[in-house]
């Protein structure tokens, strides 16, 4: 396994809270459990990042520098055959096409910059083609800021056979702009959950006493299992909060079709409930 180490390289970094760690633990402990797990059924496997970020990102208010997620998912033992990142931001997409470059010469990396929901049709171009013997299993980490990934995004990249791990910004984006969002003429909700009766839903949702973030996920939840999900129990969601504040920010959430990966995740949420290794003695 490549151990990186993240320094300041003179490239450019994001600032990111100190909660970003948690969220990289358990991201780092999935890409290894998937990776290895399905080495051997698939013989092709491929992993997408949509929202990449630069590769290194630098912990706000010090000077301490974290390997990012693109980076995480390169260095696991048994490392995926292609690589797919998206960003938007194009300082940050050329950092991290340089440190990949640099820290993993020989990795099969696609780069696609700009808005993932405009350029779906070249993410998906990069997924090697299947057939009959030779299976594709992707794994896609879905990891914005807010609520901007499309559920018209996630549809096409279900037609796939593509496991996600979303970064539900249901507390952090969601919650708090709900007023703005509850007005006809914004879309944002509808084209994050694909549901255009959303508003009834959640009229419906909040007089039987749930809460919004919770309305959100289990909405999603449903509409990945209309696309042949197995469903996201709320509590399965792992709820990752800020340190400054202890204030929910986001729920990390995994979907997949097949029973294994729930289980990889059953052992990420016991890891994090238990802050000790899983590969200890
Ligand atoms: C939370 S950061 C990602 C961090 C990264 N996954 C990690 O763990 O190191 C979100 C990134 O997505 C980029 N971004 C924002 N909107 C985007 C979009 N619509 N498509 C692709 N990238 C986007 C931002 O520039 C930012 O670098």
């Amino acid at each position: 396994m490549a151990q990186i180490t993240a320094k300041d390289d003179g490239l450019p970094c994001s600032d990111v809270g100190a909660w970003t760690e948690d969220k990289h633990t358990l991201v780092a402990l999935y890409d290894r459990l998937f990776s290895t797990g399905m080495k051997k059924k698939w013989p092709t496997r491929v992993y997408i990042d949509l929202y990449a970020g630069p590769g290194f990102v630098r912990v706000r208010g010090t000077n301490r520098m974290i390997v990012g997620s693109p980076l995480l998912a390169l260095g696991v033992p048994d490392p995926f055959d292609k690589y797919v990142f998206c960003e938007s931001d194009p300082a940050l997409l050329s950092a991290l096409e340089k440190r990949v470059s640099r820290l993993f010469p020989k990795a099969h990396a696609r780069f696609v910059l700009g808005d993932c929901n405009e350029k779906i049709e070249e993410v998906c171009a990069n997924i090697p083609s299947a057939s009959k013997d030779h299976g594709v299993l992707t794994f896609c980490f879905v990891d914005p800021y807010d609520i901007s990934i499309k559920f018209s995004t996630v549809r096409r990249l279900s037609s796939y056979y593509m496991d996600f791990l979303f970064l539900l910004a249901v507390h952090m984006d969601a919650n708090r702009n709900l007023e703005h969002y509850l007005n006809p003429n914004n879309s944002k909700i509808e084209e994050f959950l694909g549901l255009p009766d959303w508003r009834e839903r959640w009229r419906i949702a909040e007089g039987q006493g749930t809460s919004f973030p919770r309305y959100l996920a289990e909405d999603y939840s449903g509409q990945m299992e209309k696309l042949g999900y197995l469903p996201a129990p709320w509590d399965k969601m792992k709820q990752v909060r800020s340190d400054e504040r202890n204030l929910p920010l986001y729920r990390l959430a995994l979907f997949s079709r097949h029973r294994v990966a729930y289980e990889y995740w059953d052992d990420v949420l016991r890891y994090s409930s238990n802050q000790r290794t899983l590969f200890e003695g």
